[in-house]
């Protein structure tokens, strides 16, 4: 059984490693955003998402696989945000400029582009810092909307906040009412933003998950990512580290101890009923699949 701290351990070593995403990576972030229905299709939040590398999530001292859920109380601050470019992801670099947002795409099923979503977090002019590895340079950056925490309402089912970075060029122009500092969180269409301040391209994204007490919502359930089977898989080197994890930890977003994540699908659901006997209570949602392990250890260079 690998401990918890080892677990912190191997995604802040594979982070610290990775300074650059493979085309697994890459592979596994389009799988996961298709399957959790955030991208790909014309009803979903991203109707295309081209990735040009990976963007890591750390809540605390706690780096989550894509897709994970994790406990309401632990994403109340802002997570670290980590970009790694792919070979030919020549949008993410240190000189360019960016835009942050995350937004709840609410539960699967959801038609994000009549449903109105919220926006939880809004910051233009950001640079990215470091090399290889980036961070985010928040200095001078125009915080719109600053960071709130998720707040699913309960029964709502599992909510998908997606963390996104938009390449902000220079003829980017925000509306008038998302241009200056304050604006707190409300409800606002992502595309049409995008569209009216010529942001873009999106370049890097990730999701996490939150649930708020048991279901009272059916969410139709989706299928899980097999990262083994992506069709980039050459060798079964697992190089993607936690970031191609098919895992789903559960935070203990439930008091109840129902809902959870399926170890076997960060894109599933959450039916708490049919994942019951799955869940685990951990102080946060570190807990990844035995694909996600297995690929923290081989990345790692530990072995197994
Ligand atoms: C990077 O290359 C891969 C493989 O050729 C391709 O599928 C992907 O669209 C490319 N990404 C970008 C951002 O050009
Ligand atoms: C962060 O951005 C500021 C303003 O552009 C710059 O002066 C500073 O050097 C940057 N920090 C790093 C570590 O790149
Ligand atoms: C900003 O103005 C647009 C119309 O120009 C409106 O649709 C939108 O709701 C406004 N957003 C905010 C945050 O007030």
């Amino acid at each position: 059984m690998f401990g918890y701290a080892a677990l912190a351990l191997f995604g802040a070593a594979v982070a610290q490693a990775q300074t650059q995403a493979t085309a697994l990576d890459i592979a596994a972030v389009q799988a996961h955003f298709t399957q959790a229905q955030i991208a790909g299709q014309p009803t979903y939040m991203l109707p295309t998402f081209t990735p040009q590398g990976t963007l890591g999530l750390t809540f605390g001292s706690s780096s989550i696989s894509i897709g994970q859920k994790v406990d309401q109380s632990n994403a109340n601050s802002s997570p670290q945000i980590a970009v790694v470019p792919a070979s030919n992801g020549s949008r993410i670099n240190a000189q360019s400029i960016y835009t942050v947002a995350m937004v709840d795409a609410d539960i699967v099923g959801t038609n994000a582009q009549t449903t109105p979503l919220t926006r939880h977090w809004l910051v233009n002019n950001v640079m990215l810092q470091g090399s290889g590895s980036y961070s985010i340079n928040y200095t001078g950056s125009v915080g719109v909307t600053d960071y709130a925490g998720p707040g699913p309402a309960a029964g709502s089912g599992s909510h998908r906040y997606v963390v996104l970075l938009y390449a902000q060029s220079s003829s980017f122009r925000p509306p008038a009412n998302l241009s200056t500092a304050g604006v707190g969180l409300a409800t606002w269409n992502l595309q049409s933003y995008v569209d009216a301040s010529g942001l873009g391209p999106l370049v890097a994204a990730n999701y996490f998950q939150v649930e708020n007490g048991q279901a009272t919502v059916t969410v139709p359930v989706t299928s899980a990512v097999v990262t083994s089977t992506l069709s980039t898989v050459t060798s079964p080197t697992a190089s993607s580290g936690s970031m191609s994890g098919s895992a789903s930890g559960t935070g203990s977003a439930s008091r109840s101890g129902s809902a959870s994540g399926s170890s076997a699908s960060a894109a599933t659901s959450s039916r708490a009923a049919a994942s019951e006997t799955k869940s685990r209570s951990f102080g946060l949602g570190l807990i990844v699949g035995a694909v996600g392990v297995v690929g923290c250890l081989v990345g790692a260079g530990l072995g197994l």
